[in-house]
């Protein structure tokens, strides 16, 4: 099997650009973000802080979290309800991040991670695919841009969806998810001392997708 690990801060552009290339190349697109959103919706739908793992830890066991592909596109599954829609509000933004610190919360998730790259030819993405999930992926790629240029795109994003939100809760948010995805003890965000960095602050959509594909044909000849 094949394995193209895309890892980076929020609002790099991973999903939109990982999605297509994982099209491009006939891969499925596995969105690991979703997972720990999914773990964010359900502490926060039980009252729990998602950062407290006395809270956290015992609202894991018997707990169902999927993922399938409906016409391709990923759907995320808790306890059997498709949950795909709920998970992408800020508030469970900043859920998915406060549980994404704690061990049980990653051990929980990491045999289904590396289960569905066991099974698939995959362009996995999130924060520790290329360090801790799949440290053997044929590719690795870091992305990111500058903390503005992200918050922009995500701010866009959230306005059509028909959000209330200003530029400035954006970026405030998104540093401070850089921070702590970045800082955290286990799995902490940062580029596989083998990933190639790719900046995509000057780069449009389709730049970027191309510049990932040129990488990934590189890699794979
Ligand atoms: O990519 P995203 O914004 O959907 O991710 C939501 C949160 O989940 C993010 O703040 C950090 C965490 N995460 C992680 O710790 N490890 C991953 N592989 C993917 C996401």
């Amino acid at each position: 099997m094949t394995a193209v690990a895309i890892d980076g801060p929020a609002g790099a552009g991973k999903s939109t650009i990982a999605r297509s290339v994982a099209k491009e190349l006939g891969f499925i697109y596995v969105d690991t973000g979703a997972l720990y959103r999914a773990i964010g919706l359900h502490a926060l739908k039980n009252g729990a802080d998602p950062k407290v793992q006395e809270e956290v830890g015992p609202l894991l066991s018997g707990l169902s979290v999927r993922l399938c592909f409906v016409d391709s596109e990923q759907r995320v599954l808790l306890n059997g309800e498709d949950v795909s829609e709920q998970i992408r509000t800020p508030e469970v933004s900043m859920a998915a991040s406060g549980v994404s610190a704690l061990k049980s919360v990653r051990e929980f998730l990491f045999e289904l991670q590396r289960s569905m790259a066991e099974e698939n030819d995959v362009v996995m993405d999130g924060r520790d695919i290329g360090t801790v999930v799949l440290p053997n992926a044929q590719v690795k790629i870091f992305l990111t841009a500058t903390p503005e240029e992200r918050a922009r795109r995500r701010h866009r994003e959230l306005l059509e969806k028909g959000a209330q939100v200003s530029y400035g809760e954006v970026l405030a948010d998104l540093k401070k998810r850089d921070y702590d995805d970045s800082h955290r003890a286990i799995a902490p965000l940062k580029p596989a001392p083998d990933a190639v960095v790719v900046n995509t602050t000057t780069l449009s959509l389709q730049e970027s997708i191309q510049m990932l594909l040129g990488i990934i044909r590189g890699k794979l000849k």
